[in-house]
C-alpha cells in the first residue's frame, strides 16, 4: 500500500463529488468481479433421479452424470471457466477407510471423464478428502477414534491419481492432512502427470458453516465428532500463513482460504505474504445464509450475491468457488 497524504480538508474534499452519478462511480471503482473469478461448485449423486433438492440450499440440487455434462455446458455458455465437483454416495457404499473413494469407476471420475469428453474448455477440479465416502463422515482414516495423518495421506495419493486419470485439471486437497500436497505432487511426477494443477484447501477452519454441504453430500448424520484435530482452528491467523507456506513448498500452485466471508483477512494476509493465485470458498453456509435471509425478503438476494463476491476480490482473491456462480455469471452479463 503507498502512503496517502490526505492533506485536502472540506470544503476542498468532497468525497461525495466522485459517487454523484453511476459514470463517476464507475470510472473510480476499485475492484470487479468478472465471470473469469467464478468457479462454480456443484453437488452430484450416483442415484437415477436426474436432479435431486437439498433441502438446506435452496436452488441446489443434486445432478446425476447426465445433469452435470449439461451445467458445464452452461459454464460454457455463461463464460465460468471452470467446475468443482462434490459427491453424494449411496450409504451403502461407503465404509470405515472410504474405499469408494478409490474406486475408478465411481461416480466423481465418471462425472470428470463425460464433462471432460463433452465439454473440455472448462475447467475441472476436483476435491480429494474421503469424507463422501466413509461410514463415520471423516475426511481421513479412522483408526481407534484417531484420524491417522499417514495412512490418510496414502489414501489420499490414491485418490488423487483416479482423479487425474480419470481427466481432473485440478485437484484440490480438502482435507488438512499434513504432508499431503508434497505427497500427491511426486505421485503426479511419478504418473507423468506434470500439468495437473493442485489448488490446495491451505487454510481451512473446522467451521460452523459447512453444516448444509454435510447434508448435501450426506456426511451430516454419519459424522462422529468433530474435525477439530485436522481442520483449523477459527481463532488463529499464523498459523494459516504457515498452513500455506508448506503447502506452496511442497508443489501447490494456488491455495484456498476456506470458509470465505468469515475469514477476509486471512486472505488479505496470504495473498499479501505470498502473492499467487488465491481462493476463497464461499460455502454453503454462507449460500445458505443469503438464501434464507432473501426467502423471507429480509435481504436483497442479487445484491448480496454481488457485494458479498466482490468483498473477496477487495481482500485479495483472485477467484471465488460459489454456489451462485451461475447466478452470478448472469449477473454481471
Ligand atoms: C470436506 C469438504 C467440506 C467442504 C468441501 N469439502 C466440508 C467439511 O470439511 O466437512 C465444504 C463445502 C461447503 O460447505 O460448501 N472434505
Amino acid at each position: 500500500m503507498t502512503h496517502v497524504n490526505y492533506a485536502a480538508r472540506f470544503p476542498a474534499a468532497r468525497p461525495r463529488r466522485l459517487r454523484q452519478a453511476e459514470w463517476t462511480r464507475r470510472l473510480v471503482r476499485e475492484h470487479s468481479l468478472s465471470r473469469d473469478d467464478l468457479i462454480w461448485a456443484l453437488i452430484v449423486h450416483d442415484g437415477a433421479a436426474a436432479r435431486i433438492p437439498v433441502s438446506s440450499m435452496p436452488g441446489i440440487e443434486r445432478l446425476n452424470i447426465d445433469e452435470a455434462v449439461k451445467a458445464a455446458e452452461t459454464a460454457r455458455a455463461l463464460g465460468v471457466p471452470a467446475l468443482a465437483v462434490f459427491p453424494h454416495i449411496d450409504a451403502a457404499k461407503k465404509d470405515n477407510d472410504g474405499r469408494e473413494a478409490t474406486n475408478p469407476r465411481g461416480l466423481v471420475p465418471q462425472v470428470v471423464a463425460a464433462i471432460k469428453s463433452a465439454v473440455p474448455e472448462v475447467g475441472l477440479m476436483v476435491d480429494v478428502a474421503l469424507d463422501p465416502f466413509t461410514d463415520h463422515g471423516h475426511d481421513g482414516v479412522l483408526r481407534e477414534g484417531v484420524i491417522v495423518n499417514d495412512e490418510s495421506v496414502a489414501r489420499l495419493v490414491e485418490q488423487a491419481l483416479v482423479l487425474a486419470d480419470a481427466g481432473a485439471d485440478i485437484i484440490a486437497p480438502s482435507d488438512m492432512m499434513d504432508g499431503r500436497i508434497g505427497a500427491i505432487r511426486n505421485a503426479l511426477e511419478s504418473a507423468a502427470k506434470p500439468d495437473v494443477l493442485i489448488m490446495s484447501y491451505a487454510a481451512k477452519y473446522a467451521s460452523a458453516f459447512y453444516g448444509p454441504y454435510r447434508d448435501a453430500i450426506g456426511s451430516a448424520k454419519a459424522l462422529q465428532g468433530d474435525k477439530k484435530t485436522y481442520q483449523m482452528d477459527p481463532a488463529n491467523t499464523d498459523e494459516a500463513l504457515k498452513e500455506v507456506a508448506l503447502d506452496i513448498a511442497e508443489g501447490a500452485d494456488m491455495v484456498m482460504v476456506k470458509p470465505g466471508l468469515a475469514y477476509l483477512d486471512i486472505i488479505r494476509r496470504v495473498k499479501e505474504r505470498f502473492a499467487l493465485p488465491t481462493f476463497a470458498f464461499q460455502v454453503s453456509g454462507e449460500y445458505a445464509m443469503i438464501k434464507a435471509a432473501a426467502q423471507s425478503g429480509w435481504i436483497d438476494e442479487e445484491r448480496a450475491i454481488l457485494e458479498t463476491l466482490t468483498a473477496f476480490k477487495r481482500a485479495g482473491c483472485d477467484g471465488i468457488i460459489t454456489y451462485f456462480a451461475p447466478r452470478a455469471a448472469a449477473l454481471i452479463g
